[in-house]
């Protein structure tokens, strides 16, 4: 949350600031600001709302080096007095985390007189700075004095005014990435906050301090200056185009199909063999967690169903802001899986750490290559996404899906469960699951589930096993970029209370996947329907059933059971997205929300 970028070089920074800001408003876009050396002085601009608000103010301005946020509001109000950058004396900086010392810090500086001017956490860490280099304590040595006295996260980029042309920046628990080019340097919370000039990279480490001017980067830790290799970053610029679509989110959509064959590449040519080298081993290994946030969760839900029922091990699938808390018994013989499109979700990156440090054994899944989450684990799975820029996952999601399926392939293989004239069927339609998903993306009929749905206020989701996991996605979907209200049901609950809900014209969508459970689903499909349900039907091709009284109806094409789940959720994404753009919604940056959850 929160997206900050500092660039120092020969280009006006205005340009570059804005650009980089761009590429980074998927961290948040409640409000926005630059600071830039203009002739020795700091100019200091903020605006609320969208970036192109704070384009809109910007005056002609010479200035080459600067730095700039993306708001996404914790503490404090989305206005412009609390848009970043923010000064204090000889500091001016912008942040991303949560000082959470700041009550404590705010109190000791009103105390000696400093007069903070908004409801920021952020201003704190500008007076801890400014106190320090007032004492004449020289800037690398204050930025990491500074660190042992902040709490919380923080990646800061800061600007000195006695110092022009040069920037600092630190980080804890929050990303920065430096990047080096013959026009300037620069240092960001994203990697694509820069790469249309350079993908020559680093990642700063936790508690390290870097100065950048136009021409140089030294990097300081506690023991002094830090000597670090660059490397290349795989990243692809192409993600950061629409290529003729509406919106990211449609973009991302029609992408899956060539994510997937990607994805899938990276593990495997026409064999399973490829997985022994690439996957952890699992003999040892009698219980799996899998931990993530959001939809990231739900792609853990489907894989707890397939290690179960496939692999024979036992497992869980938890929130990180549950599982951190409470307690969950681990031992040498479990294995945490943590799940992350962005690999700095905050919540999963803390319950990594809480493993790494009890000695527990981790694998990472993570779209984001050289994130923290990706970097920290001790084995890293990656999906091969590309850049997500649309804030609902779609492609991330489903490679996720796919790369937990195959490391349940892999288990299932070791543990001698998975008979070859099962791997025979699973690596054809393997096979054909691109061409597939294709087809499916193509399939018009979801928009006629738009239709239906019109206006309605309240949407149910049902289904059973998987078909339920997929249903709490599909759910989130349509809740976080539509704002309709919508819950979904394990379908045999829903006349556990929840009924009472349904009246004449509600729509409930069903999923039926899963043929041993399509029964049952269809009966509970028959309850709501008689209490006047506007029944809307996903369902496998060959478990179709004349029924009446079904509203409408969309086939999945049938693959493996075990692959199902890779593309039952595609109906739901595009579903999403018919109904975001009839209510005139934000596609790609729906409200409250931002990409990457840096805050806990
Ligand atoms: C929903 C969505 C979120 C993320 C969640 C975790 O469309 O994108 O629910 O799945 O915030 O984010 P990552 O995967 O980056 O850890």
């Amino acid at each position: 949350m929160c997206g900050i970028i500092g660039y120092a070089g020969t280009k006006n920074a205005h340009g570059v600031l804005i650009d980089g800001l761009k590429a980074l408003e998927y961290r948040g876009y409640d409000s926005s600001g630059l600071a830039v050396f203009t002739q020795g002085k700091i100019n200091t601009v903020k605006a609320q709302g969208k970036i192109k608000n704070l384009e809109a103010l910007l005056k002609e301005d010479i200035g080459t080096c600067g730095i700039a946020h993306t708001r996404w509001a914790t503490h404090g109000e989305a206005n412009v007095v609390n848009a970043h950058p923010h000064t204090i004396g000889m500091v001016t900086l912008v942040h991303n985390g949560i000082i959470e010392n700041a009550d404590e810090l705010r109190q000791t500086y009103q105390q000696k007189g400093i007069i903070f001017v908004s409801n920021t956490d952020t201003e704190t860490a500008a007076a801890l700075l400014n106190d320090f280099v007032s004492q004449g304590m020289n800037k690398i040595d204050a930025c990491l004095r500074a660190g042992k006295y902040l709490k919380g996260s923080y990646a800061l980029a800061i600007l000195f005014a006695d110092e022009p042309e040069t920037i600092y920046a630190m980080r804890k628990d929050s990303p920065l990435i430096l990047g080096l080019s013959d026009d300037g340097n620069y240092v960001a919370s994203d990697v694509s906050a820069f790469l249309k000039a350079t993908n020559k990279i680093l990642e700063l480490e936790e508690h390290e301090v870097v100065r950048l001017t136009r021409s140089q980067v030294e990097i300081f830790n506690q023991q002094g200056k830090a000597e670090r290799d660059w490397h290349t970053s795989c990243r692809e610029l192409s993600g950061l185009d629409k290529n003729g679509f509406d919106s990211y989110l449609l973009k991302e959509i029609h992408e899956q199909p060539l994510a997937i064959k990607r994805t899938l590449a990276a593990y495997m040519n026409e064999s399973f063999d490829d997985f022994e080298t690439l996957m952890p081993d699992l003999t040892t290994v009698d219980f799996i967690y899998f931990v993530a946030c959001g939809s990231a969760c739900h792609a853990g839900m489907l894989a707890k169903h397939w290690f179960e029922k496939l692999a024979h091990i036992r497992c869980a699938c938890e929130c990180a802001s549950e599982f951190r808390y409470g307690n969950p018994p681990l031992d040498q013989n479990t294995l945490v899986v943590l799940i992350s499109q962005s690999g700095e979700t905050a919540d999963t990156l803390a319950a990594l750490r809480m493993c790494r440090k009890k000695g527990i054994k981790t694998v990472a899944i993570v779209n984001v290559e050289g994130s923290s989450i990706a970097k920290e684990a001790d084995v890293y799975l990656p999906t091969l996404a590309g850049i997500e820029v649309s804030v609902a996952t779609t492609k991330a999601y489903t490679c996720q899906v796919a790369v937990l399926t195959l490391f349940c392939i892999h288990a299932a293989i070791q543990r001698h469960q998975l008979p070859i004239k099962d791997q025979k069927q699973l690596l054809a339609d393997l096979n054909r699951l691109p061409a597939l998903m294709a087809d499916l993306i193509r399939n018009d009929t979801i928009s006629q589930f738009a239709d239906q749905i019109g206006d309605a206020h309240n949407v149910f989701f049902i289904g059973r096993g998987l078909d339920y996991a997929q249903s709490l996605e599909g759910s989130l979907k349509l809740k976080e970029i539509s704002y309709i209200h919508s819950e979904a049901y394990a379908a045999g609950e829903l006349k556990h209370g929840t009924i009472s809900l349904i009246e004449a014209g509600t729509p409930v969508l069903a999923l039926i996947s899963d043929a041993a459970l399509a029964a049952k689903t269809f009966s509970n499909m028959a309850e709501v329907k008689a209490r006047g349900a506007k029944l809307l039907l996903v369902i496998r091709e060959d478990l179709y059933q004349h029924q009446t009284g079904m509203d409408t109806h969309l086939k999945l094409p049938k693959v493996h059971p075990l692959l199902q789940g890779i593309i039952s959720i595609i109906p739901y994404q595009l579903l999403a997205y018919h109904l975001a753009k009839r209510h005139g919604c934000d596609l790609d940056q729906p409200r409250n929300l931002a990409k990457s959850v840096t805050v806990e």
